[in-house]
């Protein structure tokens, strides 16, 4: 298979981890006899930098082109205490997502054995536990008419949703959950939101078409508190942009890290992959960011491309290194590897 994959590598830790990700791709591609053509582009922090906008015309070109971006992490501590600024990094992911109308982020949420003991919450709570949150991506608060009045005293952030918005989204998350244990929660607030109404109103009529598939609500503070107290009660939970931002943040505890969390966002043409962490500014140039996040979302963008086995073979080569206890300083911080040395035993795993 040829395939050609625009890389951004973006900020902070996105260059180091998207580096492993690439050398994973680079070893699958040998081994099954895959040719994969990276084309780099500018986002964000770096792309202001380098040429004065966060989205250069070239980015989205050569985005649209592809067959699948890797995308690797943005944002920057100089643009993130100064609320005057009108050209910030974030403008351009948010941008590209818009731009490839990328409306379905999926991000998956699991644990893994040899890490349960790590995590604050309790191994009964959170073994087996395995969901996947569809986030809408390209809508709601983050997409609507944003206003400051002249004197910078009033602001207000629009918050908007379409039915066809909704009805394309929640097909994807019902065919999910009918290859899976057939539940899906919608979380929402349609107890104050007139969105979220909508949200209801397009999700049960949809339902009628996925009649195996078990339909339930919750409000989003609920579901905040669900997903610490019982997250195994979950399949597959479909929500609107900025809940969905919020509550994959408070998700990845369960699994031990947010560096462990990969995503796809999906279009109608397109798709991008992306780990769900930020771009962790601390850390960047150490070699101590975990890279598994990225490595995962490259084997989503593998099982994207249908190479199911290459895709699976990333994956056990992940959860090798885990049950092998070598991990990077978020997970332990005291027995840890550095990003490229997990980077490189998973490459191993994946030839020998
Ligand atoms: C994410 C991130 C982004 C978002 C930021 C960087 C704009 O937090 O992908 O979850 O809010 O969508
Ligand atoms: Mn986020």
């Amino acid at each position: 298979m040829n395939k050609n994959i625009a890389v951004i590598e973006g900020d902070g830790i996105g260059p180091e981890v998207t580096k492993q990700s690439v050398n994973v791709l680079n070893a699958i591609a040998k081994k099954f006899g895959h040719k994969f053509n990276y084309s780099y582009c500018l986002l964000g922090a770096d792309a202001i930098d380098k040429t004065g906008s966060p989205l250069p015309a070239e980015t989205i070109e050569i985005c649209l082109e592809s067959d699948a971006i890797l995308f690797g992490a943005i944002g920057h501590p100089k643009y993130d205490n100064d609320p005057t600024l009108k050209i910030r990094p974030e403008q351009g992911l948010l941008g590209l997502r818009k731009a490839l109308e990328l409306f379905a982020n999926i991000r998956p949420i699991n644990t893994y054995q040899s890490l349960l003991h790590l995590s604050p919450l309790k191994i009964k709570i959170i073994e087996n536990v395995d969901f996947i949150i569809f986030r809408e991506l390209t809508g709601g608060i983050y997409f609507g008419k944003k206003e400051i009045n002249s004197d910078g005293t009033i602001a207000s952030d629009e918050c908007i949703y379409s039915k066809m918005e909704i009805e394309r989204i929640a097909h994807l998350a019902f065919q999910s959950a009918q290859q899976r244990r057939k539940k899906l929660t919608l979380v929402d607030k349609a107890n104050v939101l007139e969105t979220s109404r909508l949200w209801r109103k397009v999700v049960q009529e949809i339902s009628s078409q996925y009649k195996n598939v078990e339909l339930n609500f919750l409000y989003v503070d609920n579901a905040a508190m669900q997903i610490i107290l019982n997250p195994k009660q979950f399949d597959i939970i479909l929500t609107e942009n900025m809940f969905g931002d919020i509550i994959s943040d408070e998700a990845s505890v369960i699994s031990g890290s947010i560096g462990l969390l990969p995503s796809a966002s999906i279009g109608n043409k397109n798709a991008l992959f992306e780990p769900i962490h930020g771009s962790y500014p601390q850390a960047t140039g150490k070699d101590i960011a975990n890279p598994i996040g990225s490595i995962l979302s490259s084997a989503m963008l593998l099982e994207y491309f249908g190479l199911i086995e290459e895709s699976s073979l990333v994956k056990k080569s992940v959860q090798w290194t885990l049950e092998n206890k070598f991990v990077t300083k978020d997970i332990d911080s005291i027995n840890f590897s550095s990003t490229s040395t997990i980077g490189k035993l998973i490459v191993d795993f994946i030839e020998k």
